[in-house]
């Protein structure tokens, strides 16, 4: 059976590798909707970015327009990173596919209240504001998701500031408040992203497969990147999360109490990890602390070259 799952994002060229991969596994995935959050960039062009995915890569997963701006904070995006419409690098034209109506955060909640119980897997590839407003608002259904694989946080240096990870960093309510939802939760934090770099040889095997997908995913991939961000090469975040669904194996971790500052000052959006468990608390996540680069990058070429 397909594991059903709803991608929650800012795309961000990470994310969109993510999507494309997520849409070539449709034979293991049934994505029954992308939502737009702030983040990398504002969520009208995130939202953008989300239908310009749909329309290189041939497939189609509705997209819903969501949250505006964090639960407390402003609105901080990342342009220095991935540029000014957050994509750059992929040479795409603009949508030609439309969001559907409605907000985000309502599809979210319908879409779970209408599924049963732990039946559904939420993928986190940005900001968490979309999810912690829907957990808020509708707290019954957090019972329907079977578990929430995140992209976020770290275990050691930050990237956005030295304490924190852009998605924690941005929104650290709402990542406060996802994690104590009681929910089972996967986090990929910086400690295995900054992991996750394709080799010179597998970025330009995306391209060398001639489709559109492959020649934009080497342009992401292959554009100038800040020195000052703390990895050489591209890492490829949020793709993590996708490949943890369907390779699992490629992965281990360990039960831990994670909680995230919200404080507004040089702690904001840090994840403080209890890794030898000092606190005698149960964990309330996954936290991955290994993966194996060269094979998940090789199954992520192979399986995208299907798109078109
Ligand atoms: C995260 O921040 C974003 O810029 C990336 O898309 C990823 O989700 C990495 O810190
Ligand atoms: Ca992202």
């Amino acid at each position: 059976m397909r594991e059903k799952i709803i991608i929650d994002t800012d795309p961000g060229q990470d994310d969109a590798i993510a999507i494309f991969l997520a849409l070539a596994a449709e034979d293991r995935l049934e994505t029954l909707g992308v939502c737009a959050v702030a983040g990398n960039v504002p969520v009208v062009q995130t939202t953008a970015n989300a239908l310009r995915i749909m329309d290189v890569a041939g497939r189609r997963a509705p997209v819903y327009q969501g949250a505006e701006g964090p639960l407390v904070y402003e609105l901080e995006t990342a342009e220095f990173v991935c540029g000014p419409d957050g994509m750059d690098g992929a040479g795409l034209p603009g949508p030609v596919s439309v969001a559907e109506d409605g907000h985000a955060v309502d599809f979210i909640i319908r879409t779970l209240r209408a599924a049963d119980d732990a039946s559904i897997t939420l993928c986190a590839l940005g900001p968490l504001t979309n999810i912690a407003l829907a957990f808020r608002l509708a707290a019954d259904v957090k019972a329907k998701v079977k578990r929430i694989v995140v992209m976020g946080g770290a275990m050691n240096l930050g990237n956005i500031t030295p304490a924190a990870e852009f998605n924690f960093y941005v929104d650290p309510h709402a990542a406060s408040v996802v994690f104590n939802a009681g929910i089972p939760i996967v986090m990929m934090g910086l400690n295995i992203t900054h992991k996750a770099i394709c080799t010179h040889e597998q970025v330009a095997r995306f391209a060398a497969s001639e489709t559109a997908t492959g020649r934009s995913i080497n342009g992401m991939l292959t554009r100038p990147r800040p020195a000052s961000l703390g990895s050489v090469g591209h890492p490829v975040h949020d793709m993590c999360v996708i490949a943890y669904l369907l390779w699992p194996e490629l992965f281990s971790g360990r039960d831990c109490d994670v909680q995230i500052d919200a404080s507004d000052g040089p702690l904001r959006g840090r994840s403080t990890i209890d890794w030898n468990n000092r606190l005698k608390k149960p964990g309330n996540a996954l936290v991955i602390d290994t993966i194996e680069p060269q094979t998940l990058f090789d199954r992520a070429i192979e399986k995208i070259s299907i798109l078109s």
